[in-house]
């Protein structure tokens, strides 16, 4: 025997910092939600995700009682190096912008709203099965899932909001007909290593060689986060330790002689890597947020950026749209939330098509791709540019 349905205003597939976030808004402005994911709480903590918060994100943190952890635990960085061409290039984000970002992993923000949410005593249901989103263009749509118990359950609501990442089933149950699919590939990925090494940088360096691209970020005195531009295809078992590092150390290496502090490979992976957008963001009561409805590439760090930021309109169209009880208004989200989507694709694939190393460049290409750079790390609009696109100041 299936269990009563659960009534609620909100119904929200996905814990991850967006759903959580998004229920956390919610209940402040006293609506409230249910949560499901099928992913355990460890299991989503076990996630490696990039590792930059926009300070908007960190006030959204702070600012709304989530947490200030972040700004003990959280390291601020004022700016980033661009490397090329053998040398360092410092792009200072707080003398341009006025403003950093904040090095504090995807997975401390999810712990953080997870504590939040548990401590604030929201139904947050973890670990669930054979979820569904039914009823979408009726007056009670509903999530069907069995609980971890393995009992049949099924949450009925006003409004339900798909959270649940690129792969959830929130898109695909609107009808092909009603989404359109804009996307891009890119004929590269990334290999993601974790290291235990002393950190080689003080800040982030973002390098652009002739073996192609790597980043060198941070997670701790001890343990480091790289990567470098890879075959997507790669296979990581084909990459031991000393084949890693010297990879890295080629795509690095310069005049200056900067290296890497070198350590064990802890943790080694392919990223998956492409620009995609779903539209619109609304299909009846249901509405997609973060990776459901658009995934970024990784280079700059956008997508749980993004993702919150979606989440900042969607509660308060949703908070509007209850008190005046005229889901009418829910369609205000996608055009709101979508300038931003599409003008940070175009950062994001700005940051990456100028780092990288195509397969079919020609000379020119190549030097065109230096002469970019060059005017970007000159003092003027393109310096500014980066700062303000990769700062959240301006989406991009
Ligand atoms: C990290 C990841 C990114 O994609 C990026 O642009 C910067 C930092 C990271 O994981 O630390």
């Amino acid at each position: 025997m299936p269990a009563a349905p659960t009534r609620t205003t909100v119904g929200i597939v996905g814990a991850g910092p967006a759903g959580l976030m998004l229920s956390h808004l919610l209940a402040r402005a006293d609506i409230d939600s249910v949560v499901v994911d099928n992913r355990t709480r460890a299991e989503i903590e076990a996630t490696s995700r990039a590792g930059i918060l926009e300070a908007d994100n960190v006030r959204l943190l702070t600012g709304t009682g989530v947490s200030d952890r972040v700004l003990r635990d959280g390291v601020p960085h004022a700016g980033i190096s661009l490397r090329f061409g053998g040398r360092s290039h410092r792009i200072d984000f707080e003398a341009l912008v006025g403003e950093g970002v904040w090095l504090y992993p995807q997975t401390e923000v999810f712990v953080d709203l997870a504590d939040a949410r548990a401590r604030d005593g929201a139904d947050v249901r973890y670990g669930v099965s054979e979820t569904q989103v039914v009823d979408l263009t009726g007056e009670l749509p509903g999530i069907l899932f069995t609980d971890a118990d393995g009992r049949a359950r099924e949450v009925r609501c006003d409004i339900l909001v798909g959270a649940d990442g690129s792969r959830g089933v929130c898109r695909s149950a609107v009808p092909e007909a009603a989404r359109t699919h804009y996307f891009r590939e890119y004929p590269y990925a990334w290999f993601g290593v974790l290291v235990e090494a002393p950190p080689s940088a003080d800040e982030l360096v973002y390098t652009h060689s002739e073996r192609g691209f790597a980043l060198i970020s941070r997670r701790t005195d001890t343990v480091q986060r790289m990567y470098f531009q890879c075959d997507p295809g790669e296979d990581p078992a084909d990459w031991p330790d000393e084949r890693i590092w010297a990879e890295l150390q080629a795509r690095v290496s310069g005049t200056d002689g900067f290296a890497l502090k070198e350590g064990p490979v802890v943790d080694r992976s392919v990223l998956p890597f492409r620009s995609f957008v779903c539209e619109p963001m609304r299909y009846g009561a249901m509405l997609l947020a973060g990776d459901a409805a658009h995934t970024v590439p990784p280079t700059g760090a956008k997508g749980l950026n993004l993702a919150l930021a979606d989440v900042r309109v969607l509660a308060e169209v949703v908070e509007r749209a209850v008190t005046k009880r005229d889901l009418g208004l829910l369609d205000e989200y996608g055009p709101r939330a979508l300038s931003r989507v599409w003008r940070t694709q175009h950062f994001s694939y700005w940051m990456t098509t100028m780092l990288h190393r195509a397969p079919g460049d020609t000379p020119f290409d190549v030097r065109r791709r230096i002469g970019e750079l060059e005017g970007v790390v000159a003092p003027g609009a393109g310096s500014v540019r980066l700062a303000e696109g990769y700062t959240g100041t301006t989406a991009g």
